[in-house]
């Protein structure tokens, strides 16, 4: 049976969150409203209608909950700071009581040994800066420096670990390009300039960060997914490369200087004209300690000429009866260790550490206990796979479980469940699930 000791002594075991996830107290202490806030509240955006107000209510029980971090073992916790709790108007005057807030959560992680990792931007941008046009908007690119700056003095004595992003490829295609996540836009006049805004802020974020926290190990997040042609057509071939252009390589090139990829898809080579991204490209440049790797699932692409701009169709798991989690997402561990290995090929890139990594399942309720014998399985195929890319040599230093418990899962409201600690959202019960007992189990060993 795997363990942790096989990936040796200096591997860094975290588990993930993300602040409008858990926090709750969305309106409380000062806080400002965030652009979940306002997507959720508008009806039919959230399944069921569930609301991220309360969440887990994380803002009250952080110490009970870092306990359980400490208790399953981990020694990295990974959160992220709320925009508006500490700004809530984005800009200008800052809210103390977020502010502090913060500090006791870093506090309290390293009273435990624990090793807080800061992201910077996990998707709640302020609604005041989104009435300006939040991403699309070049005015953002100030505000976001401004805010890094914040934190960075802050709690930068304290914190060394921080990311810049999280998933920029996630925000801006599901919030400004589909319209399924906030803010809700939608078309491609809101997408590329949210896509430039983005990625000059991932690395003036990096440059702000090297400058004000010394001895500080910077990366940023991106979401990543093996894409799979459907068949060896030209056709499918090519559909997939355009989707790997998309979902893979879009934020992580400009940061290493090469600026997007638009030499394998003429759309981004016609957003480059439009926009006049070469201009930015050295600006989009910067060079990170590591880069983190979010990967649930792969892609199998096929070419579907009525799909406008990737004219790509996805051809789901279940149709093509393969294995799947309870959000459809293929089970593949074979990808995993691929999709890993297509980012360890930039030169440039020096160090991978998987930020998130994880399973959503109809978990089963059982005289208390939760069982959750399909997660675990997830996790020990998951993890074999990384184990063999880092044998190989590959430099991965880190694995991160998403995570920590049940939580506010954005469009899925609080009915998909990616937890290693269950959560009962009437009463706010924590249970720990059978996988968290398994993964304190693996660290142990
Ligand atoms: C996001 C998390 C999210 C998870 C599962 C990632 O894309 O960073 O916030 O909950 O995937 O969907």
């Amino acid at each position: 049976m795997i363990k942790a000791s096989d990936f040796g002594p200096n591997f860094t075991w975290g588990v993930a969150t993300a602040a409008p996830q858990i926090e709750g107290a969305a309106s409380q202490y000062g806080k400002g409203p965030s652009i979940w806030d306002t997507f959720a509240s508008r009806s039919g955006k959230i399944k069921n209608n569930h609301q991220p107000d309360r969440a887990c209510d994380f803002y009250h029980r952080y110490r009970e909950d870092l306990a359980l971090v400490k208790l399953l073992g981990f020694k990295v916790f990974r959160f992220s700071i709320a925009w508006s709790r500490i700004l809530p108007n984005g800009i200008g005057a800052t809210n103390q009581q977020g502010i502090s807030f913060y500090h006791q959560v870093i506090d309290e992680c390293l009273a435990l040994q624990i090793t807080p990792y800061i992201t910077l931007y996990h998707w709640d941008l302020p609604q005041a800066l989104e009435n300006d046009g939040g991403w699309t908007s070049f005015s953002i690119n100030a505000a976001f420096n401004a805010f890094v700056k914040l934190c960075a003095l802050e709690y930068g004595d304290k914190v060394k670990n921080w990311l810049i992003l999280n998933e920029p490829f996630g925000f801006t295609s599901l919030g400004y390009m589909l319209g399924v996540h906030a803010p809700g836009k939608t078309g491609l006049s809101n997408f590329f300039p949210a896509v430039l805004h983005t990625a000059l802020a991932q690395a003036d974020g990096g440059h702000i960060l090297r400058s004000e926290v010394k001895n500080a190990n910077i990366g940023t997040t991106y979401s990543c997914s093996e894409i799979l042609p459907y068949t060896q057509s030209d056709n499918d071939l090519l559909a997939a490369k355009r989707v790997d252009c998309l979902m893979n390589r879009l934020f992580v090139e400009p940061a290493q200087g090469l600026g997007f990829p638009t030499a394998d898809w003429e759309m981004l080579e016609k957003f480059q004209m439009e926009y006049g991204t070469w201009r930015f490209n050295n600006r989009m440049k910067f060079d990170f300690d590591f880069i983190g790797l979010q990967s649930y699932f792969p892609l199998t692409v096929k070419y579907n000429p009525f799909i406008p701009v990737i004219q790509a169709w996805e051809v789901k798991a279940k149709s093509r009866k393969k294995p799947h989690t309870a959000m459809g997402w293929e089970v593949n561990a074979d990808s995993f260790y691929n999709i890993i290995k297509q980012f360890s090929s930039y030169p440039q890139v020096k160090n991978i550490v998987i930020t998130e990594n994880g399973a959503a399942y109809r978990d089963h309720l059982a005289t208390g206990n939760v069982v959750d014998a399909e997660r675990i399985k997830y996790f020990e195929l998951y993890l074999a796979a990384l184990l063999k890319v880092k044998n190989e040599g590959i430099n991965v230093t880190g694995y991160m479980v998403w995570t920590l418990m049940d939580n506010f899962e954005w469009a899925e409201g609080y009915n998909a469940r990616f937890g290693l600690i269950h959560t009962d959202f009437a009463t706010l019960k924590r249970t720990i699930k059978y996988s968290g007992y398994w993964w304190q189990e693996f660290l142990r060993a």
